[in-house]
């Protein structure tokens, strides 16, 4: 079904999009099967995870394979030794490869040289398979994605920058709402229309009018991994952009609240909202495994 690389959410199609979602859902509700016996993914991570390590690796081992995990500290990729030769190397031993980056361009640099397939998990750019395991989490509870209304609020960073484009392709309408400076990216939202069918991204600056009329208030940490620096000045500037009691009075009583994790209660969302029973945020973190399972039974036995 897929091309050889998942490096971005781009590298699938709106068919494509919806036919991982229903095989994700199918293993999620028969289990899988042991496609991949035989076929190892290596998992090369430069920055911490607790999520998307456990689930590659639980999706590997469901699927009668191996996942391996490279720490940053192991690899040193790019100053032991070259990407290009992390990547030939690895071709040489494993059928795929995973890796989260901070520059987007190394996960690139990964499937430029590899012999086998690159999936992105997570850069400084996109997160696709957060993106995969969200709009799951959206067709458990909908049925259908086509039209649903949903709210991201806070940076336009890796996960919204994937988001924009899964849900355009979904045929989803995503309002995001961020303080000056910290928007989607222009040539983001070029490429989300330029993707548009029946769907749509818009970039509010108001998060109160972004979650009217919405069925779900999705958000993200103010600082990312490598942002580190930056955590008090952006505090600051995302003041007003909890998703909490109040920010979600001014949504649909039903709305559901949606966060990738780890969160940090008290900054970008408040704990009675994580705790709350609209909160979907450990069926997100479960469809890691369900999504990424779909992915990797696509690139490796498609
Ligand atoms: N959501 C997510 O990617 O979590 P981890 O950073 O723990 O993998
Ligand atoms: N935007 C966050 C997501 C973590 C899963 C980060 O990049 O740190």
């Amino acid at each position: 079904m897929l091309g050889r690389d998942f490096t971005s959410i781009l590298d699938v199609s709106p068919s494509e999009l919806s036919g991982l979602l229903d095989l994700a859902l199918g293993m999620k509700r028969d289990g899988t099967n042991q496609v991949l016996r035989g076929q190892a993914l290596a998992m090369i991570f430069e920055k911490p995870s607790l999520r998307t390590r456990t689930s590659f690796e639980m999706a590997m081992h469901r699927l009668g394979g191996t996942g391996l995990y490279l720490s940053a500290h192991e690899v040193q990729m790019g100053e032991r030794e070259p990407v290009k030769d992390v990547a030939r190397v690895l071709s040489r031993m494993v059928q795929a490869i995973a890796a989260r980056t901070f520059e987007h361009r190394t996960v690139l640099e990964l499937a430029r040289w590899a012999d086998v397939p690159v999936v992105n998990a997570l850069s400084d750019d996109e997160h696709p398979c957060q993106a995969l395991a969200d709009l799951l989490t959206l067709r458990e509870r909908f049925g259908n994605l086509q039209g649903v209304r949903f709210a991201y609020i806070g940076d336009g960073n890796n996960v919204a920058r994937s988001l924009a484009y899964a849900s355009v392709m979904a045929g989803m309408h995503l309002v995001v709402a961020s303080p000056e400076g910290y928007e989607l990216p222009a040539e983001t939202l070029e490429r989300a229309d330029a993707l548009a069918g029946e769907g749509s991204v818009t970039q509010l600056t108001d998060p109160h009018e972004a979650v009217r009329d919405v069925a779900a208030v999705y958000t993200d940490v103010w600082a990312s991994m490598g942002q580190e620096a930056e955590a008090a000045q952006r505090a600051e500037d995302f003041a007003g952009y909890q998703l909490n009691a109040e920010l979600m009075a001014s949504a649909p009583a039903d709305a559901l609240v949606m966060h990738d994790l780890p969160a940090h209660r008290g900054e970008e969302i408040t704990d009675d909202m994580i705790e709350s029973e609209r909160s979907v945020v450990f069926d997100q973190a479960e469809n890691r495994m369900h999504a990424q399972q779909a992915v990797l039974a696509s690139i490796l036995a498609g």
